[in-house]
């Protein structure tokens, strides 16, 4: 296009030529002269000013890519729009280059990742949280993903794979010292189902708990969730869970002993998710407690230890009084002895479910409109409209690469809502009527306001539930 700016003062000069030659008198060429430069000068700073975005700095975030959202998270009739949205193809190895090959890492990052500096509220700046992470891969989706949780007040420990390639390991090392309030370990590798991983989470969890600064609840986030919620509405969430824990409580299988199999453990092992909600006094009860290391030492022995971890030592008041812990024995008896009919709706006004770490679909529950990989969903673009209506925290899994406006739809929405004037507006009543919560301050498990939503684990099997037998 600049070529093109001499050619047109040229053609001015041509036209003045030739009119001056027609004998054209002087007045009406001057006003016609007049209006060729003035328009002229209009197309160049409408050029610079609002057509060029690559011009303007903020405008290069990865996040303001244009993208119709509107079919993907509201939902439409219109096939087409959802079939272009599931065909959009967006190739950012781009960016990865840039990350990897920059000098100054932080001002690449700054340049395409949108961290907000500054609180987002008052109640959110009093309220701060501690992430724990644990990454190996996928630059671009875990800086985006991390822009979406980032608050100045949080902490953010993150525990980066050894084996993950150098270029990868040492951005993840830089990021301390873009951003003061984070942390970052070399972990151990972290194959499926080995203590690798519990091992990796546990770094994390202990340095959070062992700092100074004063956050009120810990959270676990691997490298494929993104919220679902807005900080200001996980900080109202948190306060209504009024100090107590929040994991997924299943029972333990047999199985899973593996090499301890007969050998009594420091106490009674359940089944529950990496993911998890604690309470800061709970962390600091955990990390200082010598049945803590017992039982991690015990679960290196076993399989999955990293889902064996958190509703154990969560679990067990009598054995361990770790604050915001529920005793996990009555909700295994409740599921057991009533067959209580799981709820209808599964919304932020009605939670419907106990466990609300995170939200992820297993092959056999529902149709996935994305793909199962290791027999869960990742998520697709018609999966987002149900994402966003749902009560969970965050959504577990999505990846960049795969339909990435699904990935994408769900970041503009979740930005667009902490941005909205109405975002204060957010309840979470519903939330501090969930079981788990009312068995924390006291009430027996024949008193619960909503005792049916304690009826299905993350794993439960739609097809295994029946209701004919006592309804509570
Ligand atoms: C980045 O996020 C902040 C709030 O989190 C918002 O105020 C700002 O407009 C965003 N910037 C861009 C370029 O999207
Ligand atoms: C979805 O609908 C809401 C409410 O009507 C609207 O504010 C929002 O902008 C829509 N989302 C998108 C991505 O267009
Ligand atoms: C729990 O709720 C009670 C009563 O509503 C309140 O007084 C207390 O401060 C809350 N505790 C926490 C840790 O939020």
């Amino acid at each position: 296009m600049k070529k093109k700016h001499p050619k047109t003062i040229r053609n001015l000069f041509r036209l003045k030529f030739c009119c001056l030659q027609l004998g054209m008198n002087v007045r009406r060429f001057k006003i016609i002269s007049q209006f060729l430069y003035s328009s002229f000068t209009v197309y160049i700073v409408l050029r610079l000013g609002f057509v060029d975005y690559s011009l303007v700095p903020e405008n290069r975030k990865l996040e303001n890519i244009p993208l119709e959202c509107n079919s993907v998270i509201n939902g439409t009739e219109n096939r087409r729009k959802i079939s272009r949205a599931r065909q959009w193809d967006w190739h950012f190895d781009w960016v990865e280059h840039e990350i990897f090959n920059s000098r100054n890492v932080c001002s690449t990052i700054d340049k395409y990742f949108n961290f907000t500096r500054i609180p987002s509220s008052r109640e959110e700046a009093e309220y701060p949280l501690a992430y724990g992470l644990v990454v190996y891969k996928t630059i671009v989706q875990v800086l985006t993903q991390m822009s979406l949780f980032y608050q100045p007040q949080h902490m953010f420990c993150i525990t980066v794979d050894d084996q993950s390639p150098n270029e990868y390991k040492s951005v993840i090392q830089a990021l301390p010292s873009c951003f003061p309030n984070m942390h970052v370990f070399i972990g151990e590798p972290s194959q499926w189902g080995s203590f690798g991983i519990l091992k990796n989470v546990y770094t994390c969890f202990n340095w959070l708990s062992k700092s100074k600064q004063k956050w009120k609840y810990y959270q676990y986030l691997s490298g494929t969730d993104l919220p679902i919620r807005t900080n200001l509405e996980m900080v109202r969430i948190f306060k209504a869970l009024n100090g107590s824990m929040n994991t997924d409580v299943s029972t333990f299988e047999v199985d899973r002993y593996k090499n301890m199999e007969g050998v009594l453990p420091p106490m009674p092992v359940y089944k529950s998710s990496m993911s998890v909600v604690v309470p800061r006094e709970g962390a600091d009860y955990l990390i200082s407690s010598p049945r803590v290391q017992k039982l991690l030492k015990y679960l290196s022995k076993t399989w999955i230890p990293d889902e064996s971890f958190w509703s154990t030592v969560l679990g067990s008041p009598a054995l361990l009084p770790v604050p915001g812990s529920i005793r996990v024995r009555d909700i295994l008896w409740l599921r057991k002895n009533f067959k209580l009919r799981p709820p209808y709706e599964n919304t932020v006004n009605s939670i419907g479910t106990s466990y609300i770490g995170r939200y992820q679909v297993w092959g056999w529950q529902k149709e996935c409109f994305g793909k199962v990989k290791d027999f869960s969903c990742v998520f697709g673009v018609e999966d987002i409209e149900e994402i966003m209506t749902r009560p969970e925290l965050v959504a577990h899994k999505l990846y960049l690469e795969f339909q990435p406006a699904a990935f994408m739809c769900m970041l503009k929405e979740v930005r667009r809502r902490s941005l909205s004037p109405d975002a204060h507006l957010f309840s979470a009543r519903s939330y501090s009527q969930m079981p788990t919560v009312e068995l924390y301050q006291g009430k027996a498990i024949t008193q619960l306001t909503n005792p049916n939503w304690l009826v299905r684990d993350s794993f439960y099997n739609p097809q295994h539930e029946d209701f004919d037998k006592e309804v509570l």
